[in-house]
């Protein structure tokens, strides 16, 4: 997460918390002084770091995030203390715990489980009290206001998660932007490729709907099928645009866009499902693909999605040295080559996608310049 969105998500807790003690200095122990004191001082520490922006800034926040977190919680504890805040104090810990869990883990299930940890620890609480000073088992009439207020906390909670929801999408809008982008660098050097890669997303992410994979393996897939064959950027016109057949050394040049495409992604973290996928989308199931001949479960299994795909539309493309096949043909190969090229899980559902009419169509280009056909090595 973007660290001035940390500082935001660090005012807005300790706001809440503040607020929270507002309504408790009716308290025997709350000393006024104190407790304005500690209030002030705290929101001008976080309004300084709220509004502190600029690459200095950034650096600061990301070399100290832990230890202001921890200020945070140490201000807090202190709060907690010269305010006297005992019947509150579990309650009020869980809730700040769950509103940083959001920040820390950009969870809503997280949060949701403080919040709900946060009830249970506060009629216990109360329970306890209750029967320590009065000898009976009960909760006091303080226990409902508090749960009254949960809600409050939830509203913030709700706010907070949308406006990361929002950060998510923004930042996933610019992920699209510079994949395609990618895709398209890819293009202009080789328009069939491009036009491979978009169809061979359509099938890919068709199969990933049949074997119903999470949201998340989808965005990857999404992104991995696009890119599986950027790596070709760095094979040269000559080879990439060759309508014969491939001398030996320019099939090893050309084999290794799945090392160089990986290359090309790998220093971007959050895309490693993505190079996976770019690095074994040539590895075959019985072990006879490249780069590394891994077998079976051994490939990852986007990979193998991606594999089928890219296959199948490698030998329904129209080729100049190669007539292409029919959708028909095509099944019938992932049908023949269940277990030896394809993993047989992917290949039964697009199998299945083709009998129930869903596989995607595309109208077939009429001109192409080159695919490396993996199938044709079967
Ligand atoms: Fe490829």
């Amino acid at each position: 997460m973007q660290n001035h969105i940390k500082s935001k998500l660090r005012f807005v807790s300790l706001s809440v918390i503040t607020l929270t003690y507002f309504f408790v200095q009716h308290h025997p122990t709350f000393s006024p002084v104190v407790f304005w004191g500690l209030t002030l001082t705290g929101w001008a520490i976080e309004i300084v770091i709220y509004t502190w922006k600029g690459k200095k800034a950034e650096a600061f926040l990301a070399v100290n995030e832990q230890r202001l977190r921890v200020l945070d919680f140490i201000f807090v504890m202190g709060y907690m203390w010269v305010t006297g805040g005992v019947g509150e104090s579990p309650y009020l810990i869980l809730i700040y715990l769950g509103i940083a869990s959001i920040g820390l883990y950009d969870e809503k299930r997280v949060g949701l489980l403080y919040s709900l940890l946060a009830v249970a620890i506060l009629i216990a609480y109360d329970c306890g009290y209750t029967y320590f000073y009065k000898g009976m088992w009960g909760t006091s009439v303080y226990v409902l206001s508090h749960i009254f207020m949960l809600p409050v906390f939830g509203v913030m909670a709700n706010l907070l998660i949308a406006h990361f929801q929002q950060i998510k999408k923004e930042e996933q809008t610019v992920l699209d932007e510079l994949v395609t982008s990618l895709a398209k660098a890819i293009g202009s050097k080789d328009s069939y490729t491009l036009g491979h890669s978009t169809r061979v997303q359509m099938y890919s992410l068709a199969l990933g709907k049949e074997l119903g994979l999470s949201q998340e393996e989808m965005f990857t897939l999404k992104y991995g099928a696009l890119l599986h064959d950027i790596g070709k950027i760095h094979i040269s016109s000559a080879v990439l645009n060759k309508t014969g057949k491939l001398t030996e050394d320019e099939w090893l040049e050309l084999k290794g866009h799945s090392m160089e495409g990986a290359r090309i992604i790998g220093g971007l973290k959050k895309l490693k499902g993505v190079r996976d996928i770019i690095l074994y989308h040539h590895e075959k199931y019985d072990g006879r693909g490249y780069p590394h001949g891994l077998q079976r479960e051994e490939i990852p299994f986007l990979a193998a999605v991606v594999n089928v795909a890219d296959s199948f539309d490698a030998m329904t493309s129209s080729r100049s040295y190669n007539k292409p096949k029919t959708i028909e043909e095509g099944m019938e190969e992932i049908r023949r080559c269940t277990g030896t090229q394809f993993h047989p899980t992917v290949a039964a559902a697009a199998l299945s996608l083709y009998q129930k009419g869903k596989w995607p169509r595309f109208k077939q280009t009429d001109h192409c310049e080159e695919e490396e056909y993996t199938y044709d090595m079967v």
